[in-house]
């Protein structure tokens, strides 16, 4: 059974349905992504599986349990955490800070601990500047505090929404090592990425959305050598 799966979801704001019909599986220890372009439709995904959007139509299945109706906490405790667009670290509030409130449901406080000094060892930046506010980050270091607060809710599935969003070349192979590294201590995440070519490369699976719905499938390499692929995300011609 996959630990996610998602059967023909429609999702509308108002009058404008934004995902018309998607269906797609995550099994554990994979990596799947979601590419497309602008508006396609990736976000409202990730935040209706997320709870924050409640679908229109469809079925999503997280870990055994159908969770269309369930509260974005519960969502959370289940095990499903999303590393948002944007980013949207607390600037005013320190690295620390961000990291523990990543585990605001969890009572184990040694465990808390291990995981803080976890997402040190994952982003050594973070460490050194621990009690400093978080604001003061760079854009790339911004993307891994919110890479590191996802992942202390202990996630079974770590949802990323364009990781690599306004980095430099630099940052974004870090971040896309990150990933590799994750993946490699056994996380299952769903990557949305506009960066089609460092997505489809570490990817297991990937889809191509197009104004809501699933164009293409397949896995990464092979969404990677598709002409039309390449053609509209990979930049060739
Ligand atoms: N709050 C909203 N109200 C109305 N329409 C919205 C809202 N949020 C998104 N949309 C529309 O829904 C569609 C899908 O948007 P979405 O943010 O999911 O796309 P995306 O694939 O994440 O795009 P991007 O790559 O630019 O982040 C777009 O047409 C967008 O304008
Ligand atoms: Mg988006």
């Amino acid at each position: 059974m996959p630990l996610l799966e998602v059967e023909d979801l429609r999702v509308a704001y108002g009058k404008i349905e934004a995902v018309k019909g998607i269906s797609f599986t995550v099994d554990a220890g994979q990596v799947v992504t979601l590419i497309g372009t602008n508006g396609a439709g990736k976000t409202t995904t990730l935040r209706t599986l997320s709870g924050l959007l409640k679908p229109l139509a469809g079925k999503i299945t997280f870990d055994g349990e159908v969770i269309n109706d369930m509260g974005a906490h519960k969502i959370v405790a289940k095990g499903l955490a999303h590393s948002p667009e944007g980013r949207r670290i607390f600037p005013r509030l320190t690295i620390t800070e961000n990291l523990q409130l990543g585990a605001f449901l969890r009572k184990d406080t040694a465990g808390v601990q291990r995981d803080i000094d976890r997402a040190y060892s994952l982003f050594p930046i973070l460490g050194e500047r621990r009690s400093q506010a978080a604001g003061t980050l760079s854009g790339g270091e911004q993307q891994m505090l919110a890479m590191g607060r996802a992942l202390m809710s202990q996630p079974k599935l770590l949802m990323l929404d364009e990781p690599s969003m306004g980095l430099s070349p630099i940052m974004m192979q870090k971040i896309m090592e990150t990933i590799t590294e994750l993946k490699a201590q056994g996380t299952t995440i769903l990557l949305v990425e506009q960066n089609a070519q460092a997505a489809l490369s570490l990817a297991d699976h990937g889809h191509v959305m197009e104004i809501g719905t699933i164009a293409l499938s397949g896995t990464g390499q092979e969404l990677m050598h598709d002409e039309s692929v390449r053609k509209a995300y990979l930049g060739e011609d």
